[in-house]
Formats: C-alpha cells, sequence, structure tokens
C-alpha cells in the first residue's frame, strides 16, 4: 500500500505539518503555545470548531517565509515516503503575508522553490491552490482572491474556500471566485462537509467549481448525487479527517463507497495528516480493509485523481507515466 503511487489533491500545507515541527518553531521564537498538544504531543481539540482555533494558533508560529519552505520540504518528504508522486497543497495569503500580494509572493517564492528542491529530491511533483477562508469573511477573501490572481500561472493553479462551512454563503464568495476564474484558476470549494446537500449546490450554482472539497454529504440527496456522476464533478474525499471529526462515526458508514458505486468521481486525501492521525497509506488501508478496494481500483483511483488534477497537461502526461511505470 505504502509503495502504490498515488496522487493527493487535498492537502493544508500548515495542516500537514508534524507537531514536533510546529514545537521546535514555537520554542525558537519562544511563543506559548501549550495549548495546541495533548499530553502525548499530538495536536489537542475537543471538536471541528475548536480544531481550526489549533490550527491557527499552530499556524500562528510559521512567521516567514523561510519558515515555509522547511515546512514545505518536510511535509513534501513525508507525502513522497507514502506513494504519493502528484500533490496539490492550499495555500493561503492570510497566513502568508496577511493578504499583501508583495508579501504573498516572498512566500510563494519560498514554497515553490522548496517544491523544486523536493521534486529533485523525491520526484514528487506540487502544485498550489490559493484558499480563503470562509470564517475571516467575503472582504479578506476578496484581498486573497487578488493575491491568487496576481501569482496565477504553472505553479499556482487554483483557488478555493475552506473553513467554517456554517459562516456565511458561497454566494458572498462569488466575486472571489469570478476574479480567480477570470485570472485562469481552477476552483474547488470545500462543502458538504459540515454543510448538507444545499451546500454543495450552492458551491456548484454560485461558485461554479469543478471539484468539491469533501462533498460527501451530497449522499443525503440522491439528484444531487446523479448531478454530481452526470456532471462530472470531482470530490476530494478525504475519510480518515471525516471519521476522526465526526462527520461520520466510523469507516463502515462513510459514503465514499456509495457515491463511487453511483458514479461520482471521487479521489481520496489526507487533509491534515497529524491532526486527524492519518497518511495516504493508511486511508489506502482502510479503504482495502472497510470497502475491499483492491489494486484495480486503486489504480482507477489514481489514474481519476491525476485526470482532475488542475496542473497543465504537459505536468498531468508526466504524473501519469509515473503511475503507469509501477
Ligand atoms: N481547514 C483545514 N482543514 C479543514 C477542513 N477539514 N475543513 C475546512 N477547513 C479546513
Ligand atoms: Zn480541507
Amino acid at each position: 500500500m505504502r509503495e502504490m503511487p498515488k496522487v493527493e489533491l487535498h492537502l493544508h500545507l500548515e495542516g500537514a505539518a508534524p507537531p514536533g515541527f510546529i514545537r521546535d518553531l514555537a520554542k525558537k521564537k519562544s511563543m506559548d503555545i501549550s495549548g495546541v498538544f495533548a499530553e502525548d504531543g499530538s495536536y489537542a481539540y475537543r471538536d471541528f470548531w475548536h480544531f481550526l482555533q489549533v490550527y491557527e494558533a499552530a499556524t500562528a508560529t510559521l512567521k516567514t517565509p523561510e519558515d515555509y519552505h522547511r515546512l514545505t520540504l518536510a511535509v513534501l518528504e513525508e507525502s513522497a515516503a507514502h506513494g504519493v508522486v502528484y500533490g496539490e497543497t492550499f495555500l493561503s495569503p492570510d497566513f502568508c503575508g496577511g493578504r499583501d500580494v508583495g508579501a504573498w509572493r516572498e512566500y510563494l517564492h519560498a514554497i515553490r522553490e522548496a517544491a523544486e528542491i523536493a521534486e529533485k529530491r523525491d520526484g514528487i511533483i506540487l502544485r498550489g491552490i490559493v484558499t480563503c477562508i470562509r470564517h475571516f469573511g467575503p472582504e479578506k477573501a476578496r484581498e486573497t482572491a487578488l493575491c491568487a490572481a496576481e501569482t496565477a500561472g504553472d505553479w499556482l493553479v487554483g483557488f478555493g474556500i475552506a473553513g467554517d462551512e456554517k459562516a456565511g454563503k458561497p454566494k458572498d464568495f462569488a466575486y472571489s471566485f469570478d476574479m480567480a476564474r477570470e485570472a485562469g484558476l481552477r476552483l474547488t470549494a470545500h462543502a458538504g462537509e459540515w454543510g448538507g446537500p444545499e451546500s454543495v449546490r450552492d458551491a456548484l450554482d454560485d461558485l461554479r467549481v469543478e471539484r468539491i472539497g469533501h462533498g460527501v454529504r451530497a449522499i443525503e440527496d440522491l439528484a444531487l448525487v446523479d448531478r454530481l456522476a452526470e456532471d462530472g464533478v470531482v470530490l476530494e474525499v478525504c475519510p480518515g479527517s471525516n471519521v476522526v471529526l465526526g462527520v461520520y462515526p466510523n469507516w463502515k458508514s462513510h459514503p465514499i463507497e456509495t457515491l463511487r458505486e453511483r458514479g461520482v468521481t471521487v479521489t481520496v486525501s489526507t487533509d491534515d495528516p497529524p491532526f486527524f492521525h492519518t497518511t495516504m497509506t493508511r486511508e489506502y488501508e482502510m479503504l482495502n480493509r472497510t470497502f475491499g478496494w483492491d489494486d484495480e481500483i486503486f489504480a482507477d483511483l489514481a489514474r481519476a485523481s491525476a485526470e482532475a488534477a488542475f496542473c497543465d497537461d504537459e505536468t498531468r502526461a508526466r504524473v501519469i507515466k509515473r503511475l503507469e511505470q509501477t
């Protein structure tokens, strides 16, 4: 399972930071973030909304482009060790330079440089998706979209929205998504994780996204499931994240298998792996154990994920070649 070549489309860069990495940074900067960790050194939070607070407290230790450079190297080393050959990561100008375009360029440059080093070192290819944070509100999202539009290109390939799905409505963010689309960015939105089918519908209708982060609660409305299948909307499903955060009580009750059987294009990612005690290998192992997914299904999954990637076609061809080699 570990060696199988994988494609991961839904990973928050700060959310992938190993706890030890954040603890060391805090110590170096004399920051007290003890509330972030449990006694055993792992991240500690009570529920999703507390998770968002802990996430932001941990992220506060990342203060310079150099910190993000080192973080990117650490995260990609871990991803590559679990067979990921191509990944897309969410980046937030909110955390990287406070939505100032000039500062954001410096963070992006540092992250991209680290990705190039990791590609040479581990063979893993990375691309970036800027995300605005829903609970920071539509005004800040516009500034974020401007950062994204100014740096859109062959590496920064997408725009999205994360954060508290219960804060505001997708429509409030339509201006930002329109700006990103104008700049040539491909679009995705977190929806159908804490909101129901109507949240997924609103993201499709009001933000005109082609992928949905999570989207799993579409299962509560089979007409919507048919629409996703017919329109080829891709779901970035993160089952381990959903189970740990309590969207579903256990793996057996997770809808990923039903969605797949009903013809929806599903992909598999870790979301924020150390927060959810997971890796891409563990996601694969649990899918095999719970639903009997075999090598053929995993090969189809990786291929479909490569097809759904926001990179250019030359990069996609390189990724597909890597998938076929093994
Ligand atoms: N930010 C990091 N992880 C997230 C998740 N699972 N949902 C929404 N926002 C997030
Ligand atoms: Zn996410």
